[in-house]
């Protein structure tokens, strides 16, 4: 059965995670949805802010997949990939639709989205909250990573219709990857995903790495082939396209 959704709405949070969260701490079943208006704390991966300004999508999904943490680390690439799925038909040229490692969706290889895991335990088992926040009408000017938005991709989008569209296609890929996996899920974020089989960097912390982008495998891992010829697991950093 695909997972029903209940969304919570607020107009004001400080962060839609820091609520999910608690609400999977008191017990919150599978399928809660808490949505900000706006958010005064944000947060995005690596402990850095996410600027959440009115007219944008900021939401946490609280899941309680039965399956050990490791395996639940998928999870955010199962986000990205419904986000990108959710887009594509409203993009003229899905090939300027594409997913950067783990879980960027990028539109002309800017940056519209952002997706934040955070886990841990309950009296009920493990909990997951996927935080998921989508530039529909703005983007902050100054970013690490290059951001755009909807609105200046051309795709108008309220957040209601986006919201809706984006449950649904989420709901059917997390069913998908609880009957059977990631692999489904692999292949079709391999499917979008920018720069595969090209040269690519990834910055952990002050190392920089560059190489060939070769893979992601079935842990969700990237491999990077060095220019040495050795290859490299990577399980966390920023991925930036080119060197
Ligand atoms: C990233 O750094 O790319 C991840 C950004 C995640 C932002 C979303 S907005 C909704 C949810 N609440 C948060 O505080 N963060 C996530």
């Amino acid at each position: 059965m695909p997972l029903a959704f209940d969304i919570l709405d607020h107009d004001e949070l400080a962060s839609t995670n820091d609520e999910a969260r608690r609400l999977a701490e008191e017990g919150g079943r599978e399928g809660l949805v808490v949505r900000a208006a706006r958010q005064t704390a944000g947060r995005g991966r690596q402990g850095r802010p996410w600027i959440s300004d009115e007219g944008n999508l900021f939401m946490s999904i609280l899941l309680r997949p039965e399956v050990p943490m490791g395996q639940a680390a998928t999870l955010p690439l199962v986000a990205a990939l419904a986000l990108a799925d959710t887009l594509a038909p409203r993009m003229g040229d899905t090939a300027e639709l594409t997913l950067k490692w783990p879980n960027d969706v990028l539109i002309r290889d800017r940056k519209v989205s952002g997706i934040l895991l955070e886990s841990g335990g309950s009296r009920q088992g493990l909990w997951v909250v996927i935080g998921i926040g989508v530039n529909i009408t703005s983007h902050p000017p100054e970013t690490m990573y290059p951001a755009t938005s909807l609105a200046e991709a051309g795709i108008s989008w309220d957040r209601e219709g986006l919201t809706e569209s984006y449950l649904r296609t989420f709901g059917n890929l997390y069913q998908t990857w609880q009957g059977h996996g990631f692999r489904p899920i692999r292949r079709a974020w391999l499917r979008r995903a920018a720069r595969l089989g090209e040269r690519i960097s990834v910055t952990q912390g002050t190392e920089r790495l560059t190489g060939i982008f070769e893979d992601m495998d079935e842990t969700g891992a990237l491999r990077l082939r060095l220019g040495d010829g050795s290859e490299k697991i990577i399980t966390a950093g920023d991925v930036f396209l080119g060197d």
